[in-house]
């Protein structure tokens, strides 16, 4: 059952997600840029669960020559720089909508800097084509707030996605349910994988889906 400051964490973004997209993605920048006034704030680059997370995420992602990838709400670039080490070939965006995070993954990430863009943006109105062969979304869409806006977010993640294209999600179990629902009931989606970490006192999941090549764009 979810703890209380939770219950305050998430009723606080379905608060800000009242307001326009353009409205919510203004609060949430300036919200994140003070978030990360110091760095690191959720200790992603330090904290051993974090790292078993990040290795449990590479372990499910299917094994391939990707060539396009795409990393939502990146933070500092932690994970970012995993990727980029795990898939040398690949061009790599990371898109955060906190520039203050993004100033510190640009250091972070500055030996792999030539394949990797970091780029401010807000999912729930990034506008890319289906560029990508590989999407990442973890510890994100609990932001995005009110079932319209995850619905809207969802509809970003699957729509960067070039035919054949690989979305890997993220989440806290069970919440992940509610939110991976409307990428589940995409029909031009499959899940192709699913792993319940359930081990530790905060469980996750890590959920893989494969864009259907043929599938409407
Ligand atoms: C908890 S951190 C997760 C970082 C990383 N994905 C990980 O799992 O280690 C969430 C990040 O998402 C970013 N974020 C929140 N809402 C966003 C949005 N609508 N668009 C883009 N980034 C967002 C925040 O600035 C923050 O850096």
């Amino acid at each position: 059952m979810a703890q209380l400051p939770e219950i305050m964490h998430r009723a606080f973004f379905r608060t800000v997600s009242l307001l326009s997209p353009r409205g919510q993605g203004e609060v949430l920048r300036r919200y994140f840029d003070w978030w990360h006034r110091s760095p690191d704030p959720w200790r992603l680059g330090t904290d051993g669960y974090e790292r078993h997370k990040y290795e449990a995420t590479l372990g499910q992602v299917p094994a391939r020559a990707y060539r396009r990838i795409l990393e939502v709400g990146c933070s500092e670039g932690v994970f970012t720089g995993l990727l980029a080490s795990a898939h040398p070939q690949a061009d790599i965006m990371a898109i955060d909508i906190s520039h203050r995070a993004l100033l510190r993954a640009r250091d972070r990430t500055r030996g792999a800097a030539a394949r990797t863009a970091l780029v401010q943006a807000d999912l729930v109105t990034l506008a890319t084509g289906r560029d990508f062969d590989l999407v990442f979304c973890a510890e994100t869409l609990y932001y995005v707030g009110r079932p319209d806006r995850l619905r809207r977010a969802s509809e970003r993640l699957t729509g960067v996605l070039a035919p054949g294209g690989v979305l890997v999600m993220v989440h806290p179990w069970p919440e992940a349910e509610r939110l991976h629902r409307f990428v589940e009931d995409d029909g031009a989606m499959s899940r192709i994988a699913h792993h319940v970490h359930d081990t530790s006192p905060r469980p996750f999941s890590v959920a893989v889906y494969q864009h259907h090549p043929g599938a409407a764009a």
